[in-house]
């Protein structure tokens, strides 16, 4: 028996990095799972590896009427929707906030915050329809500080924790809880390909050896613990943000002597 038998659960992104091990996790546990995101090519093969309890759905997420259809299809294909996990997400090209273009700003943005308040808006009536459910926003742990070049990006994850706050205050009611997590440095496309308009990648000038657990994360690292919130053992947990970096919020390490 899975923790998720009998529910729905739409991941946006659902093919990237992180979103496709999130993805498989929750169809492992029983799952029916609804990959939607912009990559139509990679979310329809993923479905098609996973076959039954599996469909891929196209989905811009800072599109309101691509959000409705995405949520209709996840209703029409198993009936209804229980947990909705905004992982889509971009990066933009490292610049200070003098040289960033404001389009850079906007796009940023409208994916990383306005795609998840987009989301959150679609998705509720679903989930009140099924008596209840968990949204789980994936934020980073550059919503906890300020990173040099980064503005657009650490603005909307920022954001991100306030809006969750809000919807988890505005839903408890509803029986639907509302939780971020931050992710450190996980080993996905989003830190080794470099970002719209950049040339180097974080991996590139980014090293975990400073880190209390010095390796980069795995998106396994974080599938762990979004299915704990999303599972009915988080019951009484919302408008929480959990960390998951390995120690880098901690600061450097003490470096071994090696012999
Ligand atoms: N990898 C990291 O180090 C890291 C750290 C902290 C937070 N995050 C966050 O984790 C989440 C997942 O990132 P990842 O590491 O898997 O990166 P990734 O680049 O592999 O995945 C991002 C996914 O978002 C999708 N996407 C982008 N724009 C979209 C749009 N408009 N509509 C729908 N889908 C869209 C992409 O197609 C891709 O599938 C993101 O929100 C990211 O900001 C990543």
């Amino acid at each position: 028996m899975g923790r998720f038998d009998d529910q729905t659960v739409l991941v946006t992104g659902g093919a990237g990095g992180q979103g496709s091990s999130h993805v498989r996790a929750f169809h492992a546990e029983g799952a029916n799972v609804v990959i939607a995101g912009i990559d139509a090519d990679r979310g329809a093969a993923l479905a098609d590896e996973l076959g039954t309890r599996a469909r891929s759905t196209p989905l811009d997420v800072t599109d309101e009427s691509s959000w409705s259809a995405a949520v209709r299809a996840a209703e029409d294909a198993f009936g209804s929707l229980h947990v909705l996990v905004n992982n889509a997400g971009v990066q933009n090209p490292p610049a200070l906030i003098e040289s960033t273009d404001p389009a850079t700003w906007s796009r940023i943005l409208d994916v990383n915050l306005t795609g998840t308040f987009l989301g959150i808006r679609a998705a509720v009536p679903a989930l009140r329809r099924a008596a209840g459910g968990a949204i789980v926003n994936i934020a980073s742990t550059m919503a906890l500080g300020g990173t040099a070049q980064y503005a657009p990006y650490v603005a909307s994850k920022w954001a991100v924790r306030g809006l969750t706050r809000t919807a988890a205050l505005e839903l408890g009611r509803d029986d639907i809880r509302v939780n971020t997590i931050h992710p450190g440095v996980i080993a996905t496309p989003f830190i080794h390909e470099p970002a719209a308009g950049a040339t180097t990648a974080i991996a590139d000038v980014y090293s975990p050896e400073p880190f209390a657990i010095p390796r980069l994360g795995e998106p396994t690292d974080v599938t762990g613990l979004l299915l704990f919130l999303s599972s009915s053992e988080a019951s009484f947990v919302t408008g929480s943000e959990y960390v998951v970096d390995g120690g880098l919020l901690l600061g450097p390490a003490l470096q071994r002597e090696t012999a």
